[in-house]
């Protein structure tokens, strides 16, 4: 059984695998200590509040979301999802995804959106089986690639 827990310093060296297995450019690991450190839940100095949750089976971590809420609170973002290779397509993305809906209807935050690479097909299909559509494209993103942006009426 998956469960949806904030994320633990112990978490973090597996958080930091998952991510270098999963992203060409992945983030830095003081991201996730900083978010383990505060239970999953940081105020950002100028730009609100961040959340990270992990996917857990029997005390293994095997994903994880991290989302945001912006200050003025007129829209949440979607900052980082991954699912390890072997636990995919078993609605794992989907359900933490939905968490991160719900964590944000609860707080009255109207929108959520999102960055993707153009070239990431498996999560552009994935965001758009969760109710997501396409709502534009930012130049270089990636600095070798265009992102194209998601969003979802919550
Ligand atoms: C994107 C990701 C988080 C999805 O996680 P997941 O647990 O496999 O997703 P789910 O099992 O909930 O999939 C839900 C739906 O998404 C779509 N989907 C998921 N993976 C897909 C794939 N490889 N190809 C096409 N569609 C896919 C399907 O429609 C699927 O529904 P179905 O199983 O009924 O067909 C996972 O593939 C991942 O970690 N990828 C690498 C990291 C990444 O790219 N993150 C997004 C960065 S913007």
């Amino acid at each position: 059984m998956t469960l949806l827990r904030p994320v633990r310093f112990s978490d973090v060296p597996t958080i930091i695998a998952i991510e270098n297995s999963c992203f060409e450019s992945p983030w830095e690991p003081d991201i996730f200590e900083t978010l383990a450190g505060w239970d999953g839940e940081v105020k950002l100095a100028d730009s609100g509040i961040a959340f990270m949750r992990v996917a857990d089976e029997e005390d293994d971590v095997v994903g994880y979301i991290i989302w945001m809420v912006h200050l003025d609170k007129s829209r949440g973002h979607i900052a980082n999802i991954a699912v390890t290779e072997e636990h995919r397509g078993r609605g794992i993305g989907t359900s933490m995804l939905k968490h991160a809906f719900d964590n944000l209807r609860t707080r009255e935050i109207p929108r959520c959106s999102l960055e993707v690479r153009e070239s990431n097909h498996a999560a552009r299909r994935f965001y758009e089986k969760a109710g997501m559509t396409p709502s534009g494209r930012v130049r270089d993103y990636y600095s070798n690639e265009d992102a194209i942006t998601y969003s979802i009426d919550l």
